[in-house]
């Protein structure tokens, strides 16, 4: 599903997943072939400093460029997109309501959205998905005696600010190329994880740190029963690096990093920034999996995936898998992809496969899927 879908008719297009992060844009391109799914493009580039804010494009100049200039590095023909977006703009909800007509749906369902909705329901653009969570195949008549909800249905709702989508639609045509799908990020990397876990079905939690973002996904059998954003992100510990020294972005960002030529004291300082931000970001996913934990309690999680450039924070994964005593390991969306080693060093992309995730999840749409 996806909050905009422009494709018509039954012919199916591929695009090139574009994930345009605040801190940088990245672009994959795959080809399904009887070889499997071929990685045939991936790159990247810094964004502008503060052109994204809080998933906002604030200046359309400056990141259509970096488009502009990535596509044409990297010999990219297909002008066809999917984008995704994040944080405050969009609303994920899973909703229950009484069985009804395929007809009657489309305005239960707008009701029904308007209490969850913050923004006014003119404000957004919704689309929904009916879950089979219920399919009398997979589970037993006991369970779903417990549910007692053989007359219920489980719909996953999906809003998306309208004034965000707009100003997506005409960064793209800024960039002179064409949006054909707009996702979400917890969904795309729902579905690049979906193609490289060994086992993707039981109970695990994704969890993303991006630059300026934290999301928390927990699934069940393939379906996400919850998912939260907040506000953190690996910029905090930049930022405070850049007050704490008095130095301009990059540099911040290079002593982040591990910046050569620091002395001890210098360094010691960096690592005290750094423990004190993982330790927040901990406590939150802990918060949140305590809840899932107390709300779902058949469904404990079993293992914890990673994704997003900060999730490589040093101490982040050791704290994170202490505190909740569940296995941590960090996703590669280019595990199962087939990848010719003369363009694309086996290392680099396993080392890169965190920040890859979005883009690989929505290289995987195409013009026409719901
Ligand atoms: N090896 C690393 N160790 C620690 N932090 C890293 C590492 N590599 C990248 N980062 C940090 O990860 C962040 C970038 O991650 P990512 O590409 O997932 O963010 P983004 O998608 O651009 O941002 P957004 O949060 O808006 O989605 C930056 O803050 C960067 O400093
Ligand atoms: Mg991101």
């Amino acid at each position: 599903m996806s909050i905009l879908n422009v494709g018509s008719g039954s012919k199916k297009k591929s695009l090139v997943g574009l994930d345009i992060g605040s801190h940088s844009i990245k672009v994959v391109e795959i080809e399904h072939s009887k070889l499997g799914r071929i990685l045939r493009n991936f790159g990247m580039i810094a964004t502008p400093q503060d052109a994204i804010v809080e998933g906002s494009v604030k200046d359309v100049e400056a990141v259509s460029a970096a488009i502009r200039s990535l596509f044409k590095n990297l010999g990219i023909k297909n002008k066809n997109v999917a984008a995704s977006l994040s944080g405050y703009s969009v609303i994920a909800k899973k909703i229950v309501l009484d069985e009804m007509e395929e007809s009657e749906m489309e305005k239960a369902i707008r009701l029904e959205a308007e209490k969850y909705i913050p923004y006014g329901i003119n404000e957004v653009n919704l689309d929904y998905t009916v879950l089979n969570a219920q399919d009398p195949m997979e589970e037993s008549s006991d369970e779903k005696a417990d549910s007692g909800s053989s007359d219920k249905m489980d719909v996953l709702l999906v809003a998306g600010k309208n004034d965000v989508i707009d100003e997506y639609v005409e960064l793209i045509q800024a960039a002179n190329l064409n949006l054909g799908v707009v996702d979400i990020d917890v969904f795309a990397i729902q579905n690049a994880a979906e193609i490289s876990l060994d086992k993707p079905e039981g109970s695990y939690a994704i969890i993303t740190v991006g630059a300026s973002e934290l999301g928390i996904n927990t699934i069940h059998n393939g379906l996400s029963v919850f998912s939260r954003d907040s506000s953190y992100g690996g910029t905090q510990i930049t930022k405070a690096i850049m007050s704490e020294f008095d130095v301009p972005f990059e540099e911040a960002e290079s002593m982040k990093l591990g910046g050569v030529g620091l002395d001890d004291d210098k360094i010691a300082e960096i690592e005290k920034i750094i423990a004190s931000k993982v330790l927040k970001w901990v406590s939150e996913i802990k918060h949140a999996l305590d809840f899932v934990a107390n709300t779902y309690p058949d469904e404990t999680i079993e293992e914890i995936f990673l994704s997003g450039g900060s999730s490589e924070t040093p101490g982040f994964k050791r704290h994170l898998e202490k505190e909740t005593e569940i296995p941590v390991t960090g996703l590669n969306p280019f595990k199962y992809l087939v990848a010719n080693s003369k363009f694309f060093d086996p290392d680099y992309l396993q080392y890169i496969g965190p920040q890859a995730c979005v883009a690989v999840g929505l290289a995987l749409r195409s013009l026409g899927d719901k």
